[in-house]
């Protein structure tokens, strides 16, 4: 990782400067007057830090083209100013932190935010939320061991994604990750479909079957909407679990297996325990670990970098100029409730294929929407388009 500073005061930038390189991370320093461009181009880092008059408009025009290639920037804001603080969040900057700020505040600061990108790189998890920061280094806190994991959270919320990343950064990351969806099997199908059955074993099976257990053998089992399992294979599931064998349906032979668990739902399974649709002591046995999603209204901070995400994709994908997204329109974006969640942001990406592009200013679209959520805010006024036509 690279991190290019930008320090008016020598002696806070080289002690951040060793700091740094003390810790393997390559570091240029340059003063706020240098050509900060150049150097950028030149130095291609990871991170910013900023100082200077963070709203001046070259600034601003700096921190968008870097959004844009995927660096994130702190800023250093010489006064107290939370109106300028949230403007530079909706615009992109990571952390904004006010002078005077100790080099070694300053380097924990900048430590946070790597270890983020290098976390949001391995699971393509992004945000920049409390709540994003805390589900990442979760994920990579309990990767690394063989702990059943409920992962909670409204649909959309990104549930698959951080079982997916669990898998990724964990040892079983070269064996199978299998993923059943309880909700959607029929409740006759559903234990044959995770332990299998023999030849003969009902009416149809007219084949042996190899269950999702054992095809996730040594890797991870996704267990997907785990409260719509009906309460027999509950029983059976526990089983298990506890014993790490299986019979498939119809057979006789206990088989080993070697499979860790991660198991997801968008209603609190407590609640299923309460109701008494769900065991208690299967909940106990699963619930080890537990990760929990909030949704995207309740970490707002998220929005502007998953919408730049989602274009960028979308424009990578087919080949399209973005122009550039107002911060009106960012400011609506970020008021809008999001009952899709994640989800929301991707398919509106989506149909925005079908439909043409849409509109960078805040009339056309961006007002539609903020008619239809019936809230107007005093967002941001003029033309500041955060992302710009990707290099080329
Ligand atoms: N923090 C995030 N960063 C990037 N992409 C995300 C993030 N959260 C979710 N997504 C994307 O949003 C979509 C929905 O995520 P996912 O399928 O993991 O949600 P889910 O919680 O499993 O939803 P459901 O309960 O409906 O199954 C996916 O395309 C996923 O890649
Ligand atoms: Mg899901």
């Amino acid at each position: 990782m690279k991190v290019l500073i930008t320090l008016a005061d020598v002696e806070p930038a080289v002690r951040l400067n060793a700091l740094l390189e003390a810790n393997g991370t390559k570091t240029a320093v340059v003063s706020p007057l240098d050509d900060l461009r150049g150097e950028i181009k030149r130095f291609k880092p990871d991170l910013i830090v900023l100082t200077g008059n963070l709203g001046d408009p070259i600034n601003v025009q700096i921190v968008r083209d870097q959004l844009w290639s995927g660096t994130s920037v702190i800023g250093l804001a010489d006064v107290e100013d939370p109106e300028l603080r949230d403007r530079l969040r909706t615009l992109g900057f990571t952390d904004v932190y006010t002078k005077p700020i100790s080099a070694d505040e300053l380097y924990l600061a900048v430590r946070r935010v790597l270890d983020r990108k290098r976390l949001t790189e391995a699971t393509g998890l992004f945000g920049q939320s409390e709540a994003i920061n805390e589900v990442l280094l979760k994920i990579e806190q309990i990767a690394p061991v063989s702990s059943t994991v409920i992962i909670e959270g409204e649909s959309g919320t990104g549930k698959e994604l951080v079982a997916q990343a669990i898998h990724k950064l964990s040892p079983r990351r070269g064996k199978p990750f299998i993923a059943v969806n309880a909700g959607a099997l029929p409740e006759t199908l559903i234990e044959s479909e995770l332990f299998g059955h023999e030849k003969g074993a009902f009416t149809g099976a007219a084949e042996r079957r190899i269950g999702r257990f054992e095809l996730a053998n040594e890797g991870t089992l996704f267990l997907d909407e785990i409260g719509e399992i009906p309460p027999s294979t509950q029983v059976k599931l526990l089983r298990v679990l506890e014993e790490r064998k299986l019979t498939r349906v119809g057979g006789t032979t206990q088989i080993p297996i070697n499979v860790r668990v991660v198991a997801a739902t968008n209603r609190p399974l407590r609640e299923g325990v309460e109701e008494g649709r769900f065991r208690a002591d299967l909940y106990y046995r699963l619930n080890v670990l537990s990760i929990y999603l909030p949704p995207l209204r309740e970490r707002r901070e998220d929005i502007p970098l998953l919408v730049r995400r989602f274009i960028q994709e979308f424009s990578s994908q087919h080949d399209r100029t973005f122009q550039g997204i107002s911060a009106d329109a960012m400011q609506i974006l970020m008021g809008y409730p999001w009952p899709g969640n994640v989800r929301g942001g991707h398919s509106a990406r989506d149909q925005r294929r079908r439909v043409g592009p849409l509109p960078t200013g805040p009339r056309g679209a961006g007002r539609a929407r903020r008619r239809r959520c019936g809230r107007s805010r005093a967002g941001v006024s003029g033309e500041e388009h955060v992302g710009a036509s990707p290099p080329g």
